[in-house]
């Protein structure tokens, strides 16, 4: 399977987001990467659904919003309507996992779980073949342009296996710090699907920094 690549737009140009909405469509991203977060879980604020709203309305591919917030079961039903299509929620913010998983997918939305650098991909372990997409977070949330975190191999090594011994097709994500000089060893531990933001955002050519990460081997 070729990687899956979401542009995060938390690194967009928010006075233009209607243009950089169009340079995904146009580009060989797959996947639209939204970060909202609410100032309590991380210490950042982003935007809420009046923005994703706009940028639904000009998105021409599948939204994979990434929720940073407490409480995330509170808001499934509106991300729903606004035209969500994975909904992933941080481990560390779930006290029902499962409970909150199975809600995500009676809304028809594809159901992805969060994990903060420190916490084990193992804990995933008796729920793996609920969860369509683990996110593994390769930075601390809350903020784009920071630096890679390198224990990040491990992990997806690790997760890779837990997913292939539970024959599960969960897809493995990487959000945070990710460029062209670590995307291909990402690929080769197992990842699935890779969010870039800053490197994207801030390239000279957007679309050629987009393309070459589709075609890293
Ligand atoms: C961080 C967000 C990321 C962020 C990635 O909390 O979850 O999606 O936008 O940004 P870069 O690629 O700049 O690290
Ligand atoms: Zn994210």
């Amino acid at each position: 399977m070729k990687t899956i690549i979401a542009p995060s737009l938390l690194a967009a140009d928010f006075g233009n987001l209607e243009r950089d909405c169009k340079m995904i469509n146009s580009s060989s991203a797959d996947w639209f990467h939204i970060d909202v977060m609410d100032g309590v879980f991380v210490p950042n604020i982003s935007f809420g659904m009046p923005v994703l709203k706009s940028i639904a309305e000009h998105a021409k591919k599948p939204l994979d919003v990434h929720l940073m917030i407490v409480n995330p079961e509170r808001y499934i039903e509106s991300f729903a309507a606004l035209g969500s299509s994975i909904l992933t929620v941080h481990y560390e913010a779930s006290t029902h996992l499962h409970r909150t998983l199975q809600s995500i997918k009676t809304k028809d939305m594809k159901a992805g779980v969060a994990l903060n650098p420190h916490t084990a991909v193992d804990l995933l372990e008796p729920i793996i073949n609920e969860i369509d997409l683990v996110c593994l977070m390769s930075v601390n949330p809350g903020f784009g342009g920071q630096s890679f975190i390198e224990s990040t191999y491990e992990k997806v090594e690790r997760l890779s296996n837990i997913i292939k011994k539970a024959g599960a097709s969960t897809l493995i994500e990487i959000d945070g710090g990710v460029t062209n000089k670590n995307a291909r060893q990402l690929i080769e531990c197992g990842a699935d699907v890779l969010v870039a933001g800053s490197y994207v955002f801030s390239s000279e050519n957007q679309l050629e920094a987009i393309s070459g990460l589709k075609e890293m081997k």
